[in-house]
């Protein structure tokens, strides 16, 4: 028996010793934890349990009959975050360079088929030079496996891809179906053909960076959602992530006690809206006095600022926070605030997360750009996504709800359960400049004084169309409130939805615009 002791011991020194401490030691020059390392800091200690920690590929093409290691270059398993259990896999750079042969796909699914059994988020850690060259068919076979599973678990469970080194090749696509992708900066890439083939083919000359580094890709692309500045912090962010959403599809997201008082009337909210309408101001500072604590958790900080998303909690709940930002382009609706939008409201959707919007919105943003880049479909994935979502639904119209921007802002035409106005609301087709321009043409161009003119339809307009009581007495406003009431009325509310009955009607599944 001690023989078979010592022997597993020094198995284990073997496996946990990865593609070899020369491989260990080079990593750490470059500041980079192992994939074990990343995966005892994630989980709370002493909670991970391995699976499949001795599985070996078994090719023997190109001398890879030579190059066995325990575990093929990824390790799997399950632990807990903040007491819950979360599946993981994380690449292992140091054997093969990460990549994915057969086997090492083998575990990845094994990993996410469990996840899914059990109703557990899974947190991919990639770090891979891509499909393993020497395996051919087999490896690309194995993403083929993996691609799948993301399709088939989404909507299920939460899946989370964090990058935390090269992510190259058809590699990217995995992450790419998840929920989330946190990369980390400068020390991240992912692209689907790398700087050199680029050279190759067209002539090009890129940098890892420009092509496929963290900030082309939360800033231009929105493939990523959030960065973060080290390893560490990265990590971090993904369990503050996880600390805001359900397990699964049929979980309630978790409650969290809060000292914030739930009835708290912010004076500050009075202030906010700008007297002049053309002023702009943050969002994200109304969001910060509504809230539990003020933390909110936003989601694609830096991609199309125009629209700001994220997770915050009111009264102790989640909810999906969906705000126009004057701040930006005026706070207009584009293609990829469209995107953004669409794309994270569905997922509190599958994830029984209650959805509350700010709006103030002037419209789409017109031009000729936003209508070759397919606005019309775009925007029209923000109206799908709002119609077809059954969480509860709470919006607030702060200020302009313009045209078919206003509809889009989850009106009640879309299905909002309860719609509040502040006082500063200004709900109309469009704008006053624009509307008096078409509407009086004629009268304008003949008038003697053109501009006293103008001033003065402008004002009859205001009086009409910038306040809330026209909209309110159709109903298609449920209450004007204080600005100062915001965050009760909000939880009240919400409370008030916390058993909310909807169905879609029965489907195979809708076909959003894509
Ligand atoms: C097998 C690989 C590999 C791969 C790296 N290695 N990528 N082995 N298949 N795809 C091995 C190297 O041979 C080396 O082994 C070790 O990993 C470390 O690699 P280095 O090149 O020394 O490291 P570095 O300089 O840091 O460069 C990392 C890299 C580079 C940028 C990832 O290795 C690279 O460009 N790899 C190829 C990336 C790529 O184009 N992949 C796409 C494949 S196609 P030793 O033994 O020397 O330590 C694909 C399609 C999938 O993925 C389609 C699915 C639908």
């Amino acid at each position: 028996m001690k023989n078979r002791i010592k022997g597993l011991v020094k198995l284990r020194e073997e496996k946990n010793r990865s593609g070899g401490l020369d491989k260990i030691k080079k990593r750490k020059q470059q500041g980079k934890m192992t994939a074990r390392e990343r995966i005892e800091y994630f989980f709370d200690p002493h909670t991970f349990v391995e699976l499949q920690g001795y599985i070996q590929h078994r090719s023997s093409h190109f001398g890879l009959e030579k190059k066995k290691f325990w575990g093929d270059g990824v390790i799997t398993g399950f632990g807990k975050v903040h007491d819950k259990t979360v599946y993981i896999f994380s690449q292992d750079f140091t054997i093969l360079g990460g990549s994915l042969g057969e086997m090492h796909a083998k575990k990845i699914v094994n990993v996410i088929d469990l996840a899914l059994k059990a109703g557990a988020p899974i947190v991919g850690i990639n770090d891979s030079g891509g499909a393993r060259i020497q395996e051919g068919i087999s490896s690309l076979a194995g993403y083929g496996d993996i691609f799948y599973r993301n399709s088939r678990a989404s909507g299920v469970i939460p899946q989370i891809s964090v990058i935390m080194g090269p992510c190259a090749g058809g590699a990217v696509y995995s992450p790419g179906l998840t929920d989330f992708i946190f990369m980390v900066n400068h020390d991240a890439y992912m692209f689907i053909t790398g700087p050199e083939v680029i050279k190759a083919v067209n002539k090009e000359e890129v940098t890892f960076e420009e092509l496929g580094g963290a900030e082309t890709h939360s800033v231009i692309s929105g493939v990523c959602h959030f960065v973060g500045q080290d390893e560490k912090n990265t990590l971090d962010m993904v369990k503050e992530l996880l600390g805001y959403i359900p397990c699964s599809n049929i979980e309630e997201p978790p409650v969290i006690e809060t000292d914030d008082a739930f009835d708290r009337m912010e004076d500050q909210l009075n202030e906010i809206v700008p007297v002049n309408p053309n002023k702009p101001y943050n969002v994200k500072e109304l969001i910060a006095l509504v809230v539990d604590e003020s933390k909110f958790f936003e989601v694609h900080r830096n991609y199309a600022q125009n629209l700001v998303v994220g997770f915050a909690r009111l009264g102790g709940k989640t909810v999906g926070i969906i705000a126009n930002n004057p701040d930006i382009y005026a706070g207009t609706l584009d293609v990829n605030a469209s995107l953004k939008g669409a794309r994270f409201i569905r997922f509190c959707d599958c994830f029984n997360i209650p959805l509350i919007s700010f709006v103030d919105v002037p419209g789409f943003l017109p031009g000729r750009d936003q209508e070759k880049m397919g606005i019309i479909k775009h925007g029209a994935k923000m109206l799908y996504a709002y119609s077809e979502a059954t969480v509860p639904k709470i919006t607030v119209i702060t200020r302009k709800a313009y045209g078919g921007a206003y509809i889009v802002m989850s009106s009640k035409h879309l299905g909002a359960d309860i719609v509040f106005a502040w006082p500063t609301a200004e709900i109309a087709v469009m704008g006053p400049q624009g509307a008096i321009n078409i509407i009086f043409k004629k009268d304008i161009s003949t008038a003697e004084q053109p501009e006293s003119l103008k001033e003065r339809l402008i004002t009859e307009y205001k009086e009409k169309f910038a306040n809330p009581r026209l909209p309110a007495s159709y109903g298609y406003i449920d209450d004007i409130i204080m600005p100062t009431e915001t965050r009760p009325q909000l939880i009240k509310s919400l409370e008030s939805l916390q058993n909310k009955v909807l169905t879609n009607p029965p489907k195979k599944h809708g076909n959003i615009p894509l």
